[in-house]
């Protein structure tokens, strides 16, 4: 075989414990899913509001296909940006606060696309080393001088940009999630804002899992009051559609539109995905379905207290269980299969090694019995595996 190494290396994967695979399923996106015939409880969606099978965002897709068709027939500059794609990304510069607007196919094509066209080998980037792989992908991939500041540590952030004095020819970038997509805790953004501002370095914030949940919908940063140099947001997980926006000053969007190749050489979104994202933004915010939320991740958390299960520091709809051993978790995830309850195992390297993890992801949508349900199976599954 030529590629003699793409067998060697599979072998690895399934003797590390690091196999992958795809689970056709039924229902992803909904509390319930069925699978080779027969229904799970599914606590693994990142579709934290419902709004992925709301009736109004379906509607709305039908309409946008119905009167816009079913593609958008070209890349950005020279079809594919539509009147839709105008009014939304008008929609999100209202929303944002921010002067400039512009939407990507998806988050991992925006964050690759900023930190590809935006910096050089001259500049200095700073990533919470728990920020997404495709932040981190980008930050390894450029020639820009990237270092990764502990998780959450506004300290150790400032020693990094201390002592480091700017030059006039450096621009110095530092990015933080604005709820961290694996742990789901939130960033100190008020105080990093303030150290950005006081160390005239630039902050992006990818808030993929805080828009549409935190400050009434509109994000982490509004949430904290602070207006980021770049805000990315995803559609795909509150919103429940795909696709992603870059909101920032009018001149940087101007710059990314000239010359993020991760735009102009792809088809943009297509309208259905934008009729859809622009009824689902609108419902994110209203208050009933961030009440509704908050109920059952109080819920989950009194629950999960009452059986004494090993969660995380979070408030947010993600509620990681670390179990720590690849092995252990991926056996954990079968057993609580077999109990009918749908939850992933993430291993590394997306998590660091040796905190492999049930990410338990909570809906709207979700029962409180739901919820319990998970509670006790997850207990016994634990208690059975000796992980508790
Ligand atoms: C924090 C974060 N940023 C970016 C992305 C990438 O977004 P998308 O799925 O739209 O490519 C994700 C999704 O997995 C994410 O969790």
């Amino acid at each position: 075989m030529v590629f003699h190494r793409i067998s060697q290396q599979l072998a690895q994967q399934h003797a590390s414990d690091g196999y992958r695979l795809r689970r056709s399923v039924d229902g992803g996106n909904q509390p319930s899913l069925r699978y080779q015939h027969s229904g799970y409880l599914n606590f693994s969606s990142n579709d934290y509001l419902g709004l992925a099978t709301d009736e109004v965002v379906k509607q709305a897709a039908i309409a946008a296909v119905n009167e816009h068709g079913a593609g958008c027939g070209g890349s950005p500059l020279v079809t594919g940006h539509g009147i839709l794609h105008q009014y939304l990304e008008d929609f999100l510069k209202d929303l944002t606060g921010q002067s400039g607007v512009m939407l990507y196919t998806s988050g991992f094509a925006a964050n690759s696309g900023v930190i590809a066209t935006l910096l050089t080998k001259d500049d200095y980037l700073l990533q919470d080393k728990l920020n997404h792989a495709s932040l981190m992908t980008a930050g390894r991939d450029s020639a820009v001088k990237m270092k990764r500041f502990a998780h959450n540590d506004v300290a150790n952030l400032t020693t990094l940009l201390s002592s480091k004095p700017v030059t006039s020819a450096e621009e110095r970038l530092v990015i933080t999630e604005g709820v961290f997509s694996m742990d789901g805790d939130s960033a100190p953004l008020q105080k990093i804002y303030t150290l950005c501002q006081v160390s005239q370095s630039w902050l992006m914030v990818d808030d993929a899992h805080g828009f549409g949940i935190n400050g009434q919908g509109v994000g982490s940063c509004h949430q904290a009051g602070i207006k980021p140099d770049i805000l990315m947001a995803t559609f795909g997980k509150a919103i429940g559609t795909s696709g992603a926006f870059v909101a920032a000053d009018q001149a940087v969007i101007e710059y990314l539109v000239n010359f993020c190749r991760h735009y102009i050489y792809s088809t943009s979104l297509s309208p259905m995905v934008i009729g859809a994202t622009i009824a689902s933004i609108k419902l994110a915010q209203q208050t009933w379905r961030h009440q509704k939320l908050e109920q059952l991740i109080g819920h989950f958390k009194h629950q999960a207290a009452i059986y004494g299960l090993n969660i995380m520091p979070s408030d947010s709809a993600i509620q990681p269980v670390i179990i720590g051993d690849s092995e252990k978790a991926l056996a954990a995830a079968d057993l609580l299969r077999q109990q009918g309850i749908w939850l992933t195992a993430i291993r590394p390297p997306t998590v660091a090694k040796g905190s492999a993890r049930l990410r338990i992801t909570l809906s709207a949508n979700h029962t409180t019995a739901e919820i319990d349900r998970l509670v006790t199976s997850l207990s016994d599954v634990l208690l059975s595996l000796e992980i508790q």
